[in-house]
Order: structure tokens, then C-alpha cells, then sequence
């Protein structure tokens, strides 16, 4: 259940395996603004699991919290059972967390397979001596790091993309590099921060189902942020709901779908707007 040495920690209760990602109690705030407030989470391995609630719920800085982007202002963040607080992002990387951004974070001006291969070095054995020398072991590496990148393109339909440069590439392409990047890190654990943002319903589809291919063949538990209901309903196992950095549900799609606290919260307005109803104004926290 543990690393060597380090504490076990306490069984959760949600069927015993070991969480390849935890959260406990983790709070962050900024300045006097409570961002993100006693967040729990276990992760189990192969879980899909949904992080949702309005804009400025804490979504992203509970990322941020996770994947070392902020030092957590309290509680632990655990990864195979070892706590990363303090961390760095690629530390936090290294121990198979990856993570993909809200606003899209490429190499622009790289290919698209370079910016899959300098994430493939991650997992490479030869160092910079080697390199330097040009060794064969540097150079074989080289041609196995180049085939393996074209692998995570083509797992992500971007194979006719290879050569070239990412900022060149549509909105949509440009987020789907993003997954394969992170993907040839070799994660144990995937954080997508609303991958689907910037495309159309048709793309949006194929893209939750690719997300759903990805956990199925990779093996490899994920959290994934997204603000269409219906999509994040329809892929995820479990959802966490957050509202002004506060948990207010989680549970299966149906029960979150069905509790008060979530469609007052979450659902109220796009329900109303939907139904041509006057979305009340005069409810704190919400940015249109
Ligand atoms: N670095 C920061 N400094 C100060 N405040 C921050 C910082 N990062 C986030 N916040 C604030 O924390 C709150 C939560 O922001 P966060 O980006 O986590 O929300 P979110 O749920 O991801 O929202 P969205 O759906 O709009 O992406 C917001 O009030 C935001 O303004
Ligand atoms: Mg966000």
C-alpha cells in the first residue's frame, strides 16, 4: 500500500486497492480568497472520474495543487502513496502524474512530433555525455523515442500532423497534442483540465471517447475537467463537484445529476437559460 518507509495510508473506503492519486484536505488560498477548501480525493487505477462546478470553482487550482504547479497552504498530496508536497511539477511528473492545461501550453513554434519527443525524454535511459557524444546507445534511443512519438500522434489522430509546427495547428489538433505530449510521459495518472474547450459537438464526442480509449488501452486512471454536463455525465464513473473551492457532491452521474446541491449550484443556470427562464442575478460568485 505505501513506499518504503513512508507511512500506509488510511484505507479510504472505496474498496481498498491503492489510490495512484490522493488528496487530503488540501486547501489553497490566495491572499485572503479561499480557493480551493478541504479537497479529498482518491483516485483509484483505470478510474475516469469528472471534476466539475461553475467557473471559478477551484477546478484548475486543484490541478495546480496536485500537479506542483502551488505548493498546497494545507493538507497532503499523495502519489502510489508518497507524499509530493513541496514538489516540483516535473518531480510530480516523473512520479507518473501528468497534465494537460486550460490554456493550451505547446511549443509552438516546435513540430508536432518534437513536442511529443522532448515529453518521450522523460523515459529515456541515455544522458547528456551521451548525447553530446553521439553514441550509438544516444542515437538508438533517438530512433526509438522519433517512433514512439509518431505512436502517441497516432493514438491521437495527429499522425498527418507530424511535421508540422504546433501553433499552426487547429484549436482543436492543438489540444488533442496536448493529451499525446502528456501521454508520452508515461503517466500512471492523466489530469485533463477541459480538453474538450474550444471545439465543436461533433469533436467534442469523438474526443470524450478517445479519452475513454485512452484509459481503456493505456490503463492509466483519469481526472478530467469539463464543462459540458452531458459529455462529463456520459464518461466519467464518478464526479466531484466543486462550488466556490467548497466539495458540495460526489457520487455516480446519476446521483450527482439529482442533487439539489449541484443544480442550484451548477446546472441552475444553463437549466433555466435552456428553458428561457430569467436567470436570477442576484446570486453570488458567478461570472458569466
Ligand atoms: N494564482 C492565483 N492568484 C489569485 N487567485 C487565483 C489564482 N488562481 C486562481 N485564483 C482564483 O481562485 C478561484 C478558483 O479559480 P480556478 O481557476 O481554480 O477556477 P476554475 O474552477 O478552474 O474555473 P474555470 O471553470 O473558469 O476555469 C478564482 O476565484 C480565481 O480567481
Ligand atoms: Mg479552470
Amino acid at each position: 500500500m505505501s513506499a518504503a518507509g513512508v507511512a500506509a495510508p488510511a484505507a479510504g473506503g472505496e474498496g481498498g486497492a491503492a489510490p495512484v492519486l490522493e488528496a487530503r484536505g488540501v486547501t489553497m488560498r490566495f491572499g485572503g480568497l479561499q480557493a480551493l477548501a478541504a479537497f479529498d480525493l482518491r483516485l483509484e487505477p483505470r478510474e475516469l472520474v469528472g471534476l466539475i462546478g461553475p467557473n471559478g470553482a477551484g477546478k484548475t487550482t486543484a490541478f495546480n495543487a496536485i500537479t506542483g504547479v502551488y505548493a498546497p497552504t494545507g493538507g497532503e498530496v499523495r502519489v502510489g502513496g508518497a507524499r509530493v508536497n513541496g514538489e516540483r511539477p516535473h518531480q510530480i511528473c516523473a512520479r507518473g502524474v501528468a497534465r494537460t492545461f486550460q490554456n493550451i501550453r505547446l511549443f509552438k513554434e516546435l513540430s508536432a512530433l518534437d513536442n511529443v519527443r522532448v515529453a518521450c525524454h522523460l523515459g529515456a535511459r541515455a544522458g547528456w555525455a551521451a548525447a553530446l557524444a553521439l553514441t550509438g546507445g544516444f542515437l538508438r534511443d533517438e530512433a526509438r523515442l522519433t517512433r514512439r512519438a509518431g505512436e502517441f500522434l497516432a493514438v491521437m489522430g495527429l499522425a498527418h500532423r507530424r511535421d508540422e509546427p504546433a501553433k499552426g495547428l487547429p484549436y482543436g489538433e492543438q489540444r488533442r497534442l496536448e493529451i499525446a505530449r502528456a501521454l508520452a510521459t508515461g503517466p500512471k495518472v492523466l489530469c485533463l483540465d477541459e480538453p474538450a474547450a474550444g471545439m465543436n459537438a461533433s469533436e467534442k464526442v469523438a474526443l470524450m471517447e478517445l479519452i475513454r480509449k485512452i484509459r481503456d488501452d493505456f490503463g492509466l486512471a483519469i481526472l478530467v475537467i469539463e464543462h459540458d454536463m452531458r459529455l462529463v455525465m456520459g464518461v466519467s464513473e464518478r464526479l466531484v463537484v466543486l462550488d466556490h473551492g467548497v466539495t458540495i457532491a460526489r457520487g455516480t452521474p446519476e446521483a450527482v445529476r439529482r442533487d439539489p446541491k449541484v443544480i442550484e449550484a451548477y446546472l441552475g443556470d444553463s437549466y433555466l437559460e435552456e428553458r428561457h427562464i430569467a436567470v436570477p442575478d442576484d446570486r453570488p460568485g458567478r461570472k458569466s
